[in-house]
């Protein structure tokens, strides 16, 4: 996987002067089955998480509310996605390392993954994705 899998994503939008709606579904909007959903808040502004890779779980993550940046790195080049609608969603396959930087002040992050929650699934040191990555292993 490169930073060329990941992929921003539009998502329906019914404008409304009532409030909008918008809408994901599972194998259309979202490329997998998910098994998972989680969200992140309460976040103080200028704050970070994430910063690992999966070798496993697939994500697609929504700004539900606020903004955030996703930095997305394969071992050769990095992309950064900034989140701030609703109705968007970023793609983010398996194998690559990720961050979630510079959160708004009590944004929300949704988030949707292929897999259930797993510990070892998890990469967390560089490092160690790089040589899985130049090795081919992920
Ligand atoms: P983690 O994914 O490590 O967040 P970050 O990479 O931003 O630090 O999650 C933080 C903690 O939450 C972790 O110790 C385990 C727990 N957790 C679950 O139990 N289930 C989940 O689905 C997720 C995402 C996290």
């Amino acid at each position: 996987m490169t930073i060329e899998d990941v992929k921003l994503i539009e998502l329906p939008k019914f404008t409304d002067p009532r409030g909008n709606l918008s809408f994901v579904e599972q194998l259309n909007h979202i490329p997998f089955e998910i098994k998972r959903t989680y969200w992140i808040y309460d976040v103080p502004g200028g704050e970070s998480r994430g910063g690992h890779a999966f070798k496993k779980n697939e994500e697609f993550i929504v700004a539900l509310s606020g903004a955030f940046d996703v930095v997305v790195d394969d071992g050769h080049n990095k992309m950064v996605f900034s989140l701030n609608r609703s109705y968007f969603g970023l793609y983010v396959p398996a194998g690559l390392w990720r961050e979630m930087i510079d959160f708004s002040t009590n944004s929300l992050a949704l988030e949707f993954g292929s897999e259930h929650y797993v510990k070892e699934d998890y990469i967390r040191d560089y490092k160690v994705f790089l040589e899985l990555k130049n090795n081919g292993k992920i």
